[in-house]
C-alpha cells in the first residue's frame, strides 16, 4: 500500500491529475508577503517538498539563493526545468528527511507551504527536527499554514492543523515571532491560512 511517506504516493498524485494543490502560480499570500517589512530581504532559502516550485521561483526572482526539494520524479522535472531558467534556483531530488547540514550549509530561511499538511502527523515532530538542524542559529522559518483551523481534529488528507497543535509541537523548537493573517490567499483558501514566523535561537 502506499502511503503518503513514499515519493510514489505524490508521483501517483501527479501522474493522476490529483494535484489539486497546485495553484499554478505563486502563492499571492506569499507575494504579499514579499512587500511585508518582516520579510527578510537577504538570505539563503530552502523550500522543503516544493512541488512544481511556483513559490521557489518566486523567492529566486527576489534575489534569493533557493534549494527546492521534493522527491516526485514529475516535481523533480519540473523544478529542474525552472532551474535552467532561474540561476539563483538549484534542485535537490531526496527525501526531505534525509537533509543534512553537513551536506549543505545551513539556511537563513526555510519556507514552507502545503509541506507540513503533507507529512503524515505521526512524522510531524520529525519534520520541525529537520527545520531546526537545516537553519542557521538566529534563522528563520516562514511558515504558510493551510488549513488551519481551530479544532482538534486530524481528519484528512491533507491533514489540517491546530493553533494548539502547532503550539505543543514547535514548544522547545522553534519560537514563535509573529503571526500575519494574509490578505491575499488563493480564494478557496482564504481565511483558512495563517503565516507564522519562526525564529531559531541564535545560541
Ligand atoms: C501537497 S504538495 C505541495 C507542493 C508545493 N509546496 C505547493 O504548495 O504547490 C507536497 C509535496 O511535497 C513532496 N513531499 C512530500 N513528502 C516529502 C518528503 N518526505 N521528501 C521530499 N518531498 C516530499 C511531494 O512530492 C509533493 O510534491
Amino acid at each position: 500500500m502506499l502511503t503518503q511517506n513514499l515519493p510514489e504516493y505524490w508521483e501517483t498524485l501527479y501522474q493522476g491529475k490529483k494535484d489539486t494543490w497546485d495553484l499554478g502560480k505563486a502563492n499571492p499570500a506569499l507575494l504579499e508577503f514579499f512587500k511585508n517589512t518582516l520579510c527578510p530581504k537577504k538570505g539563503r532559502v530552502l523550500v522543503p517538498g516544493a512541488g512544481r516550485g511556483w513559490d521557489a521561483v518566486a523567492w529566486a526572482q527576489r534575489g534569493h539563493e533557493t534549494l527546492a526539494v521534493d522527491y516526485a520524479q514529475t516535481a523533480v522535472g519540473v523544478l529542474s526545468a525552472s532551474a535552467e531558467k532561474h540561476p539563483k534556483l538549484s534542485v535537490l531530488n531526496i527525501d526531505l528527511f534525509e537533509l543534512s547540514p553537513k551536506s549543505t550549509e545551513p539556511f537563513d530561511i526555510i519556507y514552507e507551504y502545503g509541506c507540513f499538511s503533507a507529512i503524515h502527523p505521526g512524522r510531524r515532530d520529525e519534520y520541525f527536527e529537520v527545520w531546526d538542524k537545516m537553519l542557521r542559529p538566529g534563522g528563520l522559518v516562514i511558515a504558510i499554514f493551510y488549513p488551519l483551523i481551530q479544532s482538534t481534529s486530524l481528519g484528512g488528507p491533507p491533514h489540517p492543523t491546530s493553533e494548539g497543535e502547532l503550539m505543543a509541537r514547535l514548544d522547545g523548537v522553534l519560537e514563535v515571532e509573529e503571526r500575519i493573517k494574509p490578505k491575499k490567499s488563493a480564494p478557496e483558501r482564504m481565511g483558512k491560512e495563517e503565516i507564522w514566523l519562526l525564529r531559531k535561537a541564535r545560541r
